[in-house]
């Protein structure tokens, strides 16, 4: 428990391998609740965002798709609303996550040509230039090396392939920014007391979000990862973001 109660304070002091099993452990704590938690926490604001960002890669006929991070599986099974074929990849390091996601897909109507891979997004198990698209939501925040993950989403995919990311943010007005902090740092710990017994367990979220980049600075990683036209959006005042970018 002490090692959590640190990773809450401050999950960007932790080295990346002690932040993938404390984001992990999070998960498995999670994933049974996770869908119905991220709805009540958002007031169902996620739907609304995962749909514009599937909007925004606008999946296409026999397109190969990757939903990075993908847990339960939302955005691989919206973009296949979009089209008639092709397959798209669940790729997630947390067996508890995928095993909610398969479920959900073999009972939606779009979850014919969806698959769960189970990997860590910082060494994908994937062939360079193997994807024409690539999707991750609330996923990059979470990764121990974020810019070794964006490298490997820049890898996979093709020339020309687009990546589309939706993450929190940070709100450009302060004092909504403030209002923001407040709000995660009081419902958040309730929705994990309430669902998983622990004031703890979405803790950890507040604390992620709180310390993540601007989307400018996300910007610039993307960049620095190898992607090129990269463009953002922001969401509900600023506290998410869908940036799109290009492997050149
Ligand atoms: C907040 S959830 C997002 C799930 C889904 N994309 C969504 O938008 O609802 C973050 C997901 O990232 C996964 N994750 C965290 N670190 C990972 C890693 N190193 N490699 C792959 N997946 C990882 C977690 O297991 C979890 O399922």
């Amino acid at each position: 428990m002490p090692s959590l109660r640190r990773f809450i304070n401050s999950p960007t002091t932790l080295g990346s391998r002690a932040k993938d099993a404390l984001v992990q452990e999070h998960f498995n704590a999670v994933a049974q609740h996770y869908d119905l938690a991220n709805s009540i926490m958002s007031l169902g604001l996620h739907n609304l965002w995962k749909k514009q960002a599937v909007e925004i890669l606008d999946p296409r006929p026999n397109q190969r798709l990757a939903d990075i991070c993908g847990g339960t599986a939302d955005l691989a099974l919206l973009a296949q609303r979009y089209r008639d074929d092709g397959p798209v990849v669940v790729y997630d390091l947390n067996q508890a996550m995928l095993d909610k996601g398969l479920a959900k897909s073999v009972r939606s109507p779009f979850g014919r040509e969806v698959s769960m891979v189970r990997g860590d997004a910082q060494s994908l198990a994937l062939a360079d230039a193997c994807l024409d698209g690539v999707m991750v939501g609330f996923g990059v925040r979470n990764l121990g090396d974020m810019d070794q993950g964006l490298r490997e989403m820049a890898r996979v995919l093709r020339p020309g392939g687009r990546l589309v990311c939706l993450e929190f943010s940070q709100p450009p007005s302060a004092w909504f920014g403030r209002l923001y902090d407040l709000y995660s740092c009081l419902l958040m710990p309730l929705v994990g007391r309430v669902f998983t017994g622990s004031w703890l367990t979405y803790s950890y979220l507040a604390g992620s979000i709180r310390d993540f980049p601007t989307a400018e600075e996300l910007a610039r990683r993307m960049t620095r990862a190898g992607f090129t036209q990269v463009s953002w959006r922001r969401l509900s005042a600023g506290i998410a973001a869908i940036h799109q970018a290009v492997k050149p």
